[in-house]
């Protein structure tokens, strides 16, 4: 499936499961506008489709990029902000559809990853970034906040001394410190970016689909309740998976040495 909707590019290959949603204007650095918020609900809406339309699972991971050599995106677009209402600045839910997408989102950063796109990429599950990529939380020079929870997702990933020195400053930092504060889980040179994250997205794309859709939600619980309740739902999401066929089939792999094992998701 290819779709070109006004501001992102669709494609899910059908073969491997893999999706990516492409921010698509480059010429204002794939800044954020109401349409392209629209879009990217749209095309997970569009993903949701194939899923149901599915014996089994369909979609086994989603990349989000942006288009152009210098940006994943430069935050909400802030042209003509200074005429909007408050109301407009209410953070879009756009990002709680990107968190409860029931398949692993990866945010593939190159160039500025700012504001609101930086929010996009804290609302994926993965982050994973060229080394020349730079992150900030621009806001506060507009009299704003992050409001997307931005300060809140980088304060449990790094702390909140990291979350509040990025959006108290409004400054950029390195793909370097990023890591280093752990809110990318990987910077690489520039060139090995395409590669690396080829490579991660396949090694979870051939993994049985339903166990890594629950590990999934035991993260989003993870960061939402306390231990207590978070245990009780993995033991909870446990039972189910046992009996499923990708259960059967991975036990029989590990028993027969030379069988290769297929997931489907049932
Ligand atoms: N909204 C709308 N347009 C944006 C944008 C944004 N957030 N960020 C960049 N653009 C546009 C610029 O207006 C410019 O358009 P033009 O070529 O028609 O003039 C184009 O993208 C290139 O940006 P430019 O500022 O010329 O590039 P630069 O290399 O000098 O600076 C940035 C790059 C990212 C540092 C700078 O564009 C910037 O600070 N952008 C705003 C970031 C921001 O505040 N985001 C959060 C908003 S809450």
């Amino acid at each position: 499936m290819h779709e070109e909707l006004d501001t992102v590019l669709v494609d899910f290959d059908e073969g491997t499961g893999i999706a990516t949603l492409t921010l698509n204007r480059p010429d204002a650095l794939n800044a954020m506008n109401a349409q392209m918020n629209e879009d990217i609900e749209t095309g997970l809406a569009l993903l949701d489709e194939r899923d149901a339309e599915a014996e089994g699972v369909a979609v086994r991971v989603v990349v989000f990029e942006g288009t152009g050599d210098r940006a994943f995106s430069a935050g909400a677009d802030i042209t003509g902000f200074a005429d909007r209402s408050p109301a407009a600045f209410d953070a879009h839910p756009m990002r709680d559809t990107v968190i409860e997408f029931p398949a692993p989102t990866i945010a593939k950063i190159h160039g500025y990853c700012l504001g609101g796109g930086l929010e996009l990429a804290l609302a994926c599950d993965f982050r994973i970034a060229s080394e020349s990529s730079r992150f900030g939380f621009p806001e506060v020079d507009l009299g704003i906040i992050p409001g997307a929870g931005g300060v809140q997702y980088v304060s449990r990933l790094a702390g909140p001394a990291f979350a509040t020195e990025l959006a108290m400053t409004g400054e950029h930092v390195t793909a370097e410190r990023a890591d280093e504060e752990g809110i990318v889980n990987y910077a690489y040179p520039d060139d090995d970016l395409d590669g690396e994250v080829e490579s991660f997205v396949e090694t979870i794309a051939e993994k049985p689909p339903l166990a890594v859709r629950t590990i999934k939600d035991s993260g989003n619980v993870a960061v939402e309740t306390d231990l207590h309740e978070g245990r009780k739902y993995d033991r909870r999401a446990f039972a189910p998976l046992l009996e499923t066929e990708d259960h059967e089939e991975g036990a029989r792999a590990f028993a027969e040495d030379d069988y290769e094992p297929e997931f489907k998701g049932k």
